[in-house]
């Protein structure tokens, strides 16, 4: 269980694996995180007592994944509301501390509205941090079950798509439980499957540079025994060629009013290798990852890390603009590098988006707004 409240059970992490959760100990309240740069060679927490730690756990990737983002960005808010500190100011941190996943400025604002409608309705300071934290346990619980909803709707899916009943499913980084309140997104179809007796082998991409498929991903379908094998993202290629890949399963970071989807760079490329070898790709993200708000892929702000993410390898991986010790250099010094975290997918390359509230595909904007629309009425 992600969340220890015993009045708000959430999630349905992997067997003994806390990814985020509250904790009241006399000192005051804290937020525990898996520390996911040291996975998964090591399972060690991070404790944040303040919004400045949480705000370089997220831009190190400590925390990371859309979903779980917006969780932690909740929290984030809910730690300075009960610990007496400025809200406003920590939700400003919190909001700018990673540009690209929609989910984050979601959870925080969220959260900070709580705070600021229980002050409005007479509340005291105290009792409005009871209010903010009680908004960012809900938020959590609430994405736990769009994880089990997603699974259902992705494997209905699938099983519509891809003849034969067993099916070759290809990820790109990492959208499983380390991601979630439940147990994911797109890894969360895949681990449907598994249990259904249906997954013939799950291909992981390595993910370059920071390695969320061979890090995180790898981990999580051992976990789980899934029959997985990773592979560089330079191989993808010839998977598809050789006729091995049935479906793409991905997530996303936001999706635009129009259907076109961030996700983790190196998205994109298995969107044009998927179109060009006829096998569906299929994007599986809450409604909470859609942003009706920003028109189009052009307009989606892609996050610009650090060069030395590529120009070293560096365990674990280092915030941009850290310059930290160094890692392992695999350039000449000095080396110039191109290193956006994300990529967008066009809707046109996309064949399904499966989210909590059903599915669309074709994509289009009527019908994600229409999802949308379903999901605020709940
Ligand atoms: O930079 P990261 O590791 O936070 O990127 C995460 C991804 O791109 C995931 O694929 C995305 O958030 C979907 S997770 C459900």
């Amino acid at each position: 269980m992600a969340d220890q409240d015993a009045q708000s059970p959430v999630g349905s992490e992997p067997a003994g694996l806390s990814v985020l959760r509250w904790e009241e100990p006399p000192e005051g309240p804290v937020l525990v995180l898996l520390d996911q740069t040291r996975l998964p060679a090591e399972e060690t927490e991070l404790v944040c007592t303040d919004v400045p730690a949480l705000v370089d756990a997220i831009r190190t990737l400590a925390v990371r994944g859309a979903p779980l983002l917006g969780i932690a960005g909740a929290y984030g808010v809910a730690l300075a509301a009960v610990r007496g500190f400025d809200v406003a100011e920590a939700a400003g941190l919190l909001e700018q501390a990673r540009p690209t996943a929609v989910n984050l400025g979601y959870g925080v604002r969220r959260a900070a509205a709580a705070y600021w409608a229980a002050l409005d309705k007479g509340a005291g300071p105290e009792q409005a941090g009871a209010v903010t934290l009680a908004e960012a346990r809900a938020l959590h619980r609430e994405d736990a079950e769009a994880s089990g909803r997603m699974a259902r709707f992705g494997l209905d899916l699938l099983d519509e798509l891809v003849s034969g009943g067993s099916h070759r499913l290809l990820t790109h980084c990492n959208t499983g439980a380390l991601v979630s309140g439940g147990e994911g997104t797109a890894l969360a179809v895949a681990i449907g499957a598994h249990r259904a007796g249906r997954l013939r082998r799950l291909w992981v991409d390595e993910t370059r540079p920071l390695l969320q498929g061979a890090r995180l991903t790898a981990y999580e379908a051992a976990r789980n025994g899934m029959p997985y094998s990773l592979l560089t993202d330079n191989a993808a290629g010839s998977l598809f060629a050789a006729g091995e890949v049935d479906a793409v399963l991905i997530g996303a970071d936001r999706i635009a009013a129009d259907g076109s989807v961030a996700n983790k760079v190196g998205s994109y490329p298995l969107a044009v290798l998927a179109k060009y070898h006829h096998v569906p790709f299929i994007v599986v993200a809450p409604t909470t990852t859609v942003d009706l708000l920003t028109a189009d892929g052009a307009s989606i702000t892609v996050e610009q890390r650090s060069g030395r993410e590529v120009t070293e390898l560096t365990f674990p991986p280092r915030g941009a603009g850290d310059e930290g010790t160094g890692g392992v250099p695999v350039a000449p010094v000095g080396t110039q590098a191109y290193n956006p975290a994300f990529d967008i997918t066009p809707p046109e390359l996309v064949t399904a988006i499966v989210t909590e509230e059903g599915v669309i595909s074709p994509v289009t904007g009527a019908g994600l707004a229409e999802l949308c629309a379903r999901s605020s009425q709940v």
